[in-house]
């Protein structure tokens, strides 16, 4: 097991799409225990491949509440709660999504940063598991969000990507010059506040 490097934005490596699975092997195993490891190191609820520098197409996910977090048992979709959690998906591919939703979505490649995103309400995607067998998981709720949101990583594509034009360009050029902000060495009383709403929000990152 091992903590992975998380690339952050703007990495152009982020911009890099999946390659399929070809076999379910043992390191492709070995890596999706990683991802996981470094996913809950980072209290995060989803991570893709690319995030972690490697292009394939495999995503993992753990939308399930945690003890003291801001999601609540009782916002679970009964659909979600029947999918079995933490979730390895090699080679993704939503064949069905219906409806429409949002979400303030952040991400473990874009720390601090939290945006409302549209989102299909209900998705199928068919998948292999981690012992390559094929599965079809059918939900709503975040477990939707986040799949939608770890393939777009898979494509080389992020949430702030997916915003009004001049949101997105505002965002980025922000990052570009700014970085992101070190919460141990706030430099400002707005630093400062940034930092708790983001210690507030962060295991919602995708
Ligand atoms: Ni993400």
């Amino acid at each position: 097991m091992a903590i992975l490097e998380v690339l952050k934005f703007p990495d152009s490596r982020l911009r890099l799409k999946g390659a399929p699975v070809l076999s379910v092997n043992a390191e492709m195993k070995q890596l999706a225990e990683d991802m996981l490891e470094t996913m809950y190191s980072f209290k995060g609820i989803g991570l893709a491949a690319i995030q972690v520098n490697r292009q394939v197409r495999l995503l993992v996910t753990d939308t399930r509440p945690r003890e003291g977090g801001r999601y609540k048992p009782e916002e679970q979709t009964e659909l979600e709660r029947a999918v079995v959690q933490p979730l390895v998906l090699f080679n993704p591919e939503i064949i069905k999504k219906e409806g429409k939703t949002t979400y303030d979505e952040g991400c473990l490649s874009v720390p601090t940063y939290y945006e409302t995103v549209d989102r299909f309400d209900y998705v199928e995607v068919k998948a292999l598991d981690i012992d390559g067998k094929e599965i079809l998981i059918k939900t709503d709720g975040l477990l939707a969000i986040c799949i939608q949101h770890e393939i777009d990583h898979l494509d080389g594509k992020l949430f702030i990507d997916r915003l009004s034009p001049i949101k997105s360009a505002r965002i980025k050029s922000k990052i570009k010059k700014h970085g992101y902000p070190d919460p141990s060495h706030p430099e400002s009383e707005e630093d400062l506040d940034e930092a708790e709403a983001d210690e507030e929000r962060e295991e919602h990152r995708l």
